[in-house]
C-alpha cells in the first residue's frame, strides 16, 4: 500500500523515500461517514520545520494527536531523532501520563498492530509548586524556574493587564529600565519590589498595586534566576513535559503560562538563529554539524497564547517563531477547539493542518477564508464526511496541496484526560498502569 507522506515535498521524497525522517499518524479514510475505512497510512515528515494546526471540537482527539505526533518525534531512527528535540506545554496536566503505556486501549492498539509502549519523557514542573503536586500526588522528575530579568516591562505589563502610560505602567517601565542597567539580567522579583517601595515621583496607591502585581507573581513560585537552563530544556532527542497546569487555579494563573511560553519561544528562536549561522559556517567549510537540535513545541489551547484579538506576552514571540521558523528549524505544532479565537497570521503560516470535526459555523468560516485555495469541495463538506469518531480528521498539506481525510492511530502512551486526579483513578484502574503507578508514589 503506498504510503502518504504530509509535509514532504517531492524533492525530499524523491531523495528519502515516504518514510526516513517522518512518523506514523495514521490512516487514510477511504469513504464516507459510516461508511468510512482505514485503508494507506499517512506519515508526517519530521525532518524539516513546520507549522501544524490541529482543530476541532470539544472530544474531537485534538491533545491526543499532539501526543501522537510527540511519540512519533521520539520513535525516530536514533541518528535522526537526535536531531530533534520536543517541548510539550501542558495547560492541562494531561501528559505527564505519557510515562505508561496505553493498555486502556489494548484492543485497538492490536488492530492497529500496535502494542502499548510508554514514552520516555522528563516531567518540568515550576520550582515552587513541589508541594502541591506531592499534595495531588503527581509524579514529576524536575523543576524549572525562569529568569524574571529576562522579562520586559512590555512583557510584565501584558501579563497584569497595565497600560504603557497609565501611572503603574511608567512605573514599571522605569524599574525595569533602571534595574537593568544596574544589574544585567540578574535581578530577583524582589528586587523590583524594593525598586517599586523606593520609587520616588508616584503615589503611594500606584506603588502598592504594582507591588501587589508582583507579590502574585512571586507567589507563582516559577520566577528565580538563573533560571533554568534553555539547553536542559531542548536536550538532543529527548522530549520534555513542561507542566504549567496548576497555575489554572490560582490567580494570575494564564498571564504566568503566558509569560512563560513567550519568554521561551523567544529564547528558543534566538538561540537556533545563532546555531544555524554557526551551522552554516560550518558547512560552508566543509564540517557538517548541528550546534542545537530542531526544537519542536507543542501547545495545546493555543488561542489563548496567541489570541485573535488583544496581545498576550506569547504573541510576538510566537508570531515571529512561525514567520521566521523555517529558516532557523523550529517548529510548531498548535492545537485548539476555537480556530476562530487564533490569531490569522498564525493560520495562515501553518503548512500542515488537521482538522478533526467542527460544528461551529464561525471557525469554519474563518478557516475557509484563511485558508485552501486547492479544495475541490468546500472545507464544510470535507469536515460533514468525515465519520464520527475521535481521531477523524482532515489533513490539508500546503507542500502537495492536497487534502486527505484521516484516523489518527491509537497512541502507545497513556493518554490522560480531565484532571489529574481522575487521571489518577484511571492509571490505578489497570493491572500494569497501577504497577507504574505506584513505583512513582
Ligand atoms: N486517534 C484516536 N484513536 C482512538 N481514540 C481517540 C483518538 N483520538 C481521541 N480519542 C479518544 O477521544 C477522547 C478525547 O480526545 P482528546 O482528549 O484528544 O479531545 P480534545 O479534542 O483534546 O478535547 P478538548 O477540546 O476537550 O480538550 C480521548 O480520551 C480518547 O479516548
Ligand atoms: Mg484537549
Amino acid at each position: 500500500m503506498p504510503t502518504i507522506t504530509m509535509g514532504r515535498d517531492s524533492g525530499d521524497l524523491e531523495q528519502y523515500g515516504p518514510k526516513l525522517g517522518t512518523g506514523f499518524l495514521g490512516r487514510h479514510l477511504v469513504g464516507e461517514k459510516k461508511e468510512a475505512h482505514t485503508a494507506n497510512p499517512v506519515r508526517i515528515d519530521i525532518a524539516r520545520p513546520h507549522v501544524v494546526g490541529v482543530f476541532g471540537k470539544r472530544g474531537s482527539g485534538k491533545s491526543y494527536t499532539l501526543a501522537v505526533v510527540t511519540e512519533e518525534l521520539m520513535n525516530l531512527q536514533e541518528e535522526i531523532k537526535d536531531n530533534v528535540s520536543a517541548i510539550v506545554i501542558d495547560t492541562m496536566g494531561i501528559y505527564w501520563s505519557m510515562k505508561f503505556p496505553n493498555d486502556r486501549q489494548v484492543n485497538l492498539l492490536h488492530e492497529w498492530n500496535l502494542k502499548p509502549q510508554p514514552l520516555n519523557t522528563t516531567h518540568y514542573i515550576p520550582e515552587g509548586q513541589v508541594e502541591k503536586f506531592k499534595e495531588n500526588e503527581i509524579p514529576f522528575d524536575k523543576t524549572f524556574t525562569l529568569n524574571p530579568g529576562e522579562l520586559t516591562a512590555s512583557d510584565w505589563s501584558m501579563a497584569f493587564n497595565i497600560e504603557p502610560d497609565e501611572p503603574q505602567g511608567i512605573l514599571l517601565d522605569r524599574a525595569m529600565r533602571d534595574l537593568k542597567s544596574e544589574k544585567g539580567n540578574s535581578y530577583s522579583l524582589d528586587d523590583v519590589i524594593h525598586y517599586i517601595r523606593q520609587a520616588e515621583g508616584f503615589e503611594q496607591q500606584t506603588k502598592a498595586a504594582l507591588e501587589n502585581r508582583f507579590y502574585t507573581a512571586k507567589d507563582w513560585g516559577v520566577f528565580d534566576e538563573p533560571g533554568t537552563d534553555l539547553n536542559e530544556l531542548t536536550s538532543r532527542g529527548e522530549s520534555i513535559v513542561l507542566d504549567v497546569s496548576l497555575f489554572g487555579a490560582i490567580s494570575g494563573g494564564w498571564s504566568v503560562r503566558t509569560l512563560l511560553v513567550g519568554l521561551l519561544a523567544k529564547k528558543i528562536l534566538t538561540e537556533r538563529m545563532r546555531a544555524r549561522r554557526v551551522e552554516e559556517i560550518e558547512e560552508m567549510e566543509g564540517m557538517a554539524s548541528s550546534e542545537m537540535p530542531i526544537v519542536w513545541a507543542i501547545l495545546d489551547e493555543a488561542h489563548t497564547f496567541v489570541p485573535r484579538e488583544g496581545e498576550t506576552p506569547a504573541s510576538v514571540p510566537l508570531r515571529e517563531w512561525v514567520k521566521l521558523g523555517r529558516e532557523p528549524g523550529v517548529s510548531l505544532v498548535l492545537a485548539t477547539q476555537m480556530p476562530n479565537k487564533l490569531h490569522e497570521d498564525v493560520i495562515a503560516q501553518m503548512d500542515l493542518l488537521l482538522s478533526h470535526r467542527l460544528t461551529a459555523k464561525s471557525d469554519i468560516d474563518y478557516l475557509r477564508n484563511i485558508m485552501q485555495t486547492y479544495m475541490r469541495y468546500d472545507l464544510a463538506t470535507y469536515l460533514d464526511n468525515l465519520p464520527r469518531m475521535p481521531g477523524a480528521a482532515i489533513c490539508l498539506d500546503d507542500n502537495s496541496e492536497r487534502i486527505y481525510p484521516i484516523q489518527v492511530r491509537p497512541r502507545l502512551s497513556w493518554h490522560g484526560g480531565g484532571t489529574p486526579i481522575a487521571i489518577k483513578q484511571q492509571v490505578q484502574q489497570t493491572d500494569t498502569g497501577e504497577q507504574e503507578w505506584k513505583k512513582h508514589v
